[in-house]
């Protein structure tokens, strides 16, 4: 019988919960192609954390707060959804909480180079590791939180893409912006 190799096998202990699944991210902001990817990834764990990664160094447009209280919102009416975030690696924040799932969502090929990398990474740093890629409808294939910042803060139309609470503190933003331009 082959041998199983250690290095590539994950062991399963029985305080890992196979019921919850985390979905990290920045999230800047949590748009709704990544509630599409929740709506999934509830369709396979009951339990599904959305992880805020608070990266200062990102720079992001959105104070931690401000991107936890637009995902409780966007997600609102969801069981099983909890929203949480963490500073550091990825891997010691999921072997903290006793999680081994982890969820990604891939929209395109372009996705899949960096989203393996960080995969495989994550797995040589903890084994136990179980990446989960989901796809979004094909209506969200086109959407990036990136894109969304782009057009709110020229003064486009961002309605249907991401929550009220997003559509405004992006329209906030713009409007400081020209004030102070
Ligand atoms: O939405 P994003 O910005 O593509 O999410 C990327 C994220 C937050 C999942 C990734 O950058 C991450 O896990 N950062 C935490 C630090 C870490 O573990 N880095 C090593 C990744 S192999």
């Amino acid at each position: 019988m082959a041998k199983r190799n250690s290095s590539s096998t994950p062991r399963m202990s029985g305080a890992r919960s196979r019921r919850k699944a985390v979905y990290p991210g920045t999230f800047d902001p949590f748009t709704y192609g990544h509630r599409d990817i929740v709506l999934r990834a509830l369709q396979l764990f009951p339990d599904v954390t959305v992880a805020v990664l608070e990266n200062p160094q990102k720079s992001p447009v959105f104070s931690l707060e401000e991107r936890k209280a637009i995902i409780r919102e966007t997600t609102l009416g969801l069981n099983g959804v909890e929203v949480d975030s963490f500073d550091g690696l990825l891997v010691d924040y999921v072997r903290q909480k006793g999680i081994y799932v982890v969820i990604r969502g891939i929209r395109a090929v372009s996705d899949f180079d960096y989203e393996f990398q960080m995969a495989l990474m994550n797995r040589r740093h903890y084994e136990a590791i179980e990446t989960v890629f989901l796809m979004p409808a094909e209506a969200y294939t086109y959407l990036s939180s990136r894109l969304v910042r782009e057009i709110a803060l020229l003064g486009g139309d961002v309605s249907g893409l991401v929550s009220p609470m997003a559509e405004r503190l992006l329209k906030e933003r713009a409007n400081r912006m020209k004030a102070s331009s």
